[in-house]
């Protein structure tokens, strides 16, 4: 299995551009197949993720092509509404196919979803919201068959503002019969690119980043050329690596108002931040600083899949820290892997309280989901040593080339698939107190 392997303590200097939005990608990946035709979507990253989501398209008989990111979908010879399990179970936005191809063909087979071990991850809030419209649904041996003659729109209220559900009922909605108003809706940036792409194709939708949004279903779809958002995520981690460590980054074809929450935490913690159009840039000179209390939540709050990051941070920061995690009930993976890095990190349920030490220490520590990889990454470059990541696929799924991205800010970053030479020979460690709190931190070696 492929590594990365990290000598640490090198600031990041540079200038960098940001990649097309992974979770925008999927969903308007999905919703192509509302038109028939040929659809060009422009900013698309190469992520694992999207090749899964490719293969999808084509297992239905889509033709998909993706080239210097830019992906040609042509849906005519759309036939099949039964996507293949082992594809299903790889990627949990498999799920976003079945607003589209039941609202194109009235049917859509697919089974219980993958993704990241961070959470249950029900659905329950994409298929109620799939009945709300008329659909009839069969759900047996993991298998969800979803039917409908007819879809009709009707008002929907979320319990929770789920992302993908709010997805994948705009989108059934979109070719209902009537007017479909969601309540509750998720107000993420990714909802309003993908209302912004339906529109596109002659859909009549308003409301997206607000908690309202009002859908006038239509009946056909016309195939458009559509360019994806930037990365709040990629973006969000590349604000961290540089402030972590303490670098002066300069990050291009950036949102600012996506990743608001982020600017925030981070100026309190003593990073200097500034803001020219779609330019920002990060620099840190000193030790972070404390932030009292970090509370994830859906947008605009502070992004649970920026928590990891963060934490890496706030591990090196001048006293104790509090995140609370309120939208994944198991997303605190990283924290056994940053203790053995010397953070020093105790979880309480869903809150973590991180008492910042002067230096992190190079250590062998495997990624359990794709942001706690990130974060993983991020706390080997800042770390004295040399840290070796394992694992990594959960990496690429959202990150396209990350050594090289980080490579090409100053880090010594390589990728490698041999097992031997890479235990890291980190500096010999000073006599550390055991932590209490989660178990004795290791370095490698
Ligand atoms: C999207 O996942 C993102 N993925 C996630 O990013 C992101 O962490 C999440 O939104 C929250 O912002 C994509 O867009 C592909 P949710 P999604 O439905 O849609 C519960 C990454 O790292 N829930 O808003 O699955 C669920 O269990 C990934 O890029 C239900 O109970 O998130 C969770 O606790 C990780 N029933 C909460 O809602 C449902 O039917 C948030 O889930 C659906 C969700």
């Amino acid at each position: 299995m492929e590594k990365l392997v990290i000598e640490g303590g090198k600031p990041l200097k540079g200038t960098i551009r940001i990649q097309g939005a992974k979770n925008a990608a999927l969903p308007i990946l999905a919703a192509s197949v509302l038109a028939e035709g040929t659809t060009i979507l422009e900013n698309v990253p190469d992520l694992l993720d999207i090749r899964v989501m490719l293969d999808i398209l084509r297992a239905i008989g889509c033709k998909a092509e993706h080239k210097n990111e830019t992906v040609h979908i042509d849906t005519t010879g759309l036939n099949s509404f039964h996507i293949p399990a082992d594809l299903m179970t790889q990627m949990r936005s498999s799920i976003f196919l079945m607003g589209p191809l039941v609202a194109r063909l009235g049917s859509v087979r697919v089974y219980q979803p993958g993704g990241c071990a961070i959470g249950e991850r029900k659905i329950n809030l994409h298929l109620d919201g799939l009945r709300a419209l008329g659909a009839e649904i069969e759900e047996s041996c993991g298998m969800i068959h979803c039917r409908a003659e007819k879809l009709t729109g009707t008002d929907i209220y979320l319990d929770f503002p789920s992302v993908g559900a709010t997805e994948n009922i705009m989108m059934a909605a979109a070719a209902a019969d009537g007017m479909t108003i969601i309540h509750n809706a998720a107000r993420e940036p990714e909802i309003q690119d993908l209302q912004n792409f339906l529109c596109a194709m002659g859909a009549r939708i308003y409301g997206a980043g607000t908690g309202t949004i009002t859908i006038e279903g239509i009946t056909r779809f016309t195939p458009c050329t559509y360019r994806i958002i930037p990365d709040r995520i990629v973006t969000g981690t590349l604000m961290v690596a540089a402030a972590a460590t303490r670098g002066n980054v300069t990050l291009e074809r950036v949102i600012p108002s996506h990743v608001t929450s982020l600017i925030h935490v981070l100026r309190r913690s003593g990073v200097q931040i500034t803001v020219s159009g779609d330019i920002m840039n990060v620099q840190c000179h000193t030790r972070p600083k404390r932030v009292e209390r970090v509370i994830t939540s859906p947008f605009p709050a502070f992004p649970t899949d920026l928590q990891s990051l963060l934490m890496v941070l706030l591990s090196l920061a001048d006293g104790l820290s509090i995140i609370k995690e309120t939208v994944f009930e198991g997303r605190f993976k990283h924290v056994d892997e940053l203790s053995r890095m010397g953070a020093d990190i105790l979880i309480d349920l869903n809150t973590a309280f991180i008492r910042g030490v002067p230096r992190l220490y190079g250590a062998t520590v495997e990624a359990t989901d794709l942001r706690a990889g990130a974060a993983l990454v991020v706390a080997g470059l800042a770390a004295h040593g040399t840290t070796v990541v394992e694992q990594i696929q959960h990496i690429d799924r959202g990150y396209d080339r990350l050594e090289q991205l980080l490579g090409s800010l100053g880090a010594v970053i390589t990728r490698t698939s041999l097992d031997s030479a890479v235990r890291p020979e980190t500096e010999p460690e000073p006599e550390r107190a055991s932590n209490p709190r989660t178990g004795t931190a290791r370095a490698n070696g």
